[in-house]
């Protein structure tokens, strides 16, 4: 069985009471029911993971390597600034599908910028946690899975 890592970058540990104007009430514990569910319907697990350190980040990315079919990457503010995360990312050749709940572009200009974009299969954003699963699709359907049904 395939696994696929979901990553979230800094901050994201505060979903549910962060500007909730922007990012909503859903809650990292919630979009990690939403990505084992939404896997599932492929036969694929998930490790979902959550850091505030650039580093850690790269750590897993490189870890990925050989261990994940795929990764779905919301990078936070890192996402704009960080050309390690992006040599990481090319330097593993896993797929990667970038997410943001908000859609960055109607933002400030600085957040209109991604080094995640030009090294991802494509950037999913402006569809809060929904988002995550529309990732877990895509991935999905890149490395030829069948979404199953309730009978299985
Ligand atoms: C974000 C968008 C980023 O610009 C921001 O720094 C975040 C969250 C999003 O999910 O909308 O931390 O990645």
């Amino acid at each position: 069985m395939s696994s696929l890592l979901i990553l979230n970058g800094p901050n994201l540990n505060l979903l549910g009471t962060r500007q909730p104007e922007v990012y909503g009430r859903t809650t990292l514990a919630d979009i990690q029911t939403l990505c084992e569910a939404e896997a599932s319907l492929y036969g694929m697990t998930i490790a979902f993971a959550q850091s505030n350190h650039e580093g850690q980040m790269i750590d897993l990315i490189h870890a990925a390597r050989g261990t994940h079919a795929g990764i779905v990457l919301n990078a936070g503010a890192y996402t704009h600034t960080s050309v390690a995360l992006m040599d990481a990312i090319s330097s593993v050749a896993v797929p990667l599908v970038e997410v943001h709940l908000s859609n960055i572009h109607a933002r400030e200009a600085f957040r209109h910028k991604s080094f995640i974009a030009p090294v991802a299969l494509g950037q999913i954003c402006g569809f809060g946690a929904t988002g995550y699963a529309l990732a877990i699709q895509a991935l999905a359907t890149h490395l030829g899975l069948q979404r199953g049904n309730a009978d299985g």
